[in-house]
């Protein structure tokens, strides 16, 4: 650029020093008349063209270094454009990197703002801490002293323990002679302690016997079967020409259902001893009434009985039987007579298993 504006000082000078010639052309004209002085004017004239012509050629030289200057200042530029927009791209990459910066440093703040928060709950618990250290020392002072008191007791009892191991050196002596009639008579001890151990054992072999005999009569007892049986009649009822087996119908009581309220016979469903019972009722007005036991087609009871007054008179027994499985046994009413119920229950009969056999 400096070599631009030489350039136009050094053809500006040069148009001046035109207009300055022909000036000097004019006033020469006027001023002299002369055919020397023409000539002389000539020369200067000639003289300052050649100069000129110099001139210009100087010119063209630094022209042609101005166009290099030119160019090279071109190339210059074109290179700083090329490095502006590295730039411009480094600048755009800068500027995101920027925007993640600022979003990583509001999240630290975030973290700080929480820190500090936990720096406040923390120095709270400090201060807790502080005070119940102070609580602390006061305790030790408290503790300290109690120490102090107590080796002064201990001091005390050392002194106490002294005088009492004088006195149990003079007593260890007697000890010794009682120890050795001791130890005789733990001697003697242990020989009855042996005694009374075999003794202990026969006991408890005596009473793991019994134990299992207690379990077995327990099995016994439950796994006994048990039979039962209570009924009634429901009406009066009166035999015929013929005996009449009698129809207890009404079951009060029948476990194991070995009594039938159809037939009115006990049936044995196991062999054993059973016992059986009955009470029958009638109105006597110098009347009889009578009932039979059967086992087995067998008459094991007859009973009677006689009334004058009319009312109710009862007629009772009952008899132990040996039975087989399948013996029956069962009332009847001989021929001709009768017996009275309703729904009271006034005539029973009953049996149960006494035991097994
Ligand atoms: C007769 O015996 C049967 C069977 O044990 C029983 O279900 C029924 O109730 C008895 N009848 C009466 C009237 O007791
Ligand atoms: C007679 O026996 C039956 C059956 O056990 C019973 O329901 C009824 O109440 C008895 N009758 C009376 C008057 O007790």
């Amino acid at each position: 650029m400096r070599a631009v504006i030489t350039l136009l000082v050094l053809l500006l000078s040069m148009c001046g020093s035109q207009t300055w010639s022909t000036q000097t052309d004019l006033h020469t004209e006027s001023q002299s008349t002369g055919a020397a002085a023409e000539v002389s004017t000539q020369l200067d004239i000639s003289a300052e063209l050649r100069e000129l012509r110099d001139m210009v050629g100087e010119l063209r030289v630094t022209l042609s270094f101005t166009r290099d200057e030119l160019q090279n200042t071109k190339d210059l530029l074109n290179k700083i454009e090329v490095e502006n927009d590295a730039v411009k791209q480094r600048l755009v990459a800068s500027e995101t990197e920027v925007v993640n910066l600022r979003k990583e440093a509001a999240a630290q703040t975030a973290d700080l703002r929480s820190v500090t928060e936990r720096l406040a709950v923390t120095e709270t618990d400090m201060e807790h801490v502080k005070k119940d250290t102070e609580a602390q020392h006061t305790d030790l002072t408290t503790v300290k002293t109690e120490v102090m008191s107590l080796i002064k007791e201990q001091a005390a009892q050392e002194a106490e323990l002294v005088v009492l191991k004088t006195r149990m050196d003079t007593g260890e002596a007697q000890v010794e002679t009682r120890l050795s009639a001791s130890e005789t008579e733990v001697e003697k001890l242990k020989m009855e302690h042996a005694a009374q151990e075999a003794e202990l054992t026969a006991v408890k072999t005596r009473l793991a016997a019994t134990e299992t005999e207690v379990v077995n009569l327990e099995k016994e007892i439950t796994e006994k079967p048990k039979v039962a049986f209570s009924a009634a009649l429901t009406a009066p009822i009166e035999a015929g020409n013929t005996d009449l087996n009698l129809v207890f119908t009404k079951t009060i009581t029948n476990v194991r259902q070995a009594y039938s309220n159809i037939t009115g016979f006990f049936t044995a469903p196991v062999k054993g001893v059973y016992y059986f019972r009955f009470t029958v009722m009638d109105h006597l007005n110098s009347r009889r009434m009578y009932i039979m036991m059967f086992k087995n087609g067998e008459k094991v009871m007859h009973l009677t009985e006689y009334d004058t007054d009319g009312h109710a008179s009862y007629l009772s027994s009952g008899v132990t039987l040996q039975l087989e499985v399948g013996d029956v046994v069962n009332m009847r009413l001989p021929a001709g007579s009768r017996l009275y119920d309703d729904s009271r229950n006034h005539s029973t009969f009953s049996g149960f298993l006494l035991f097994t056999l």
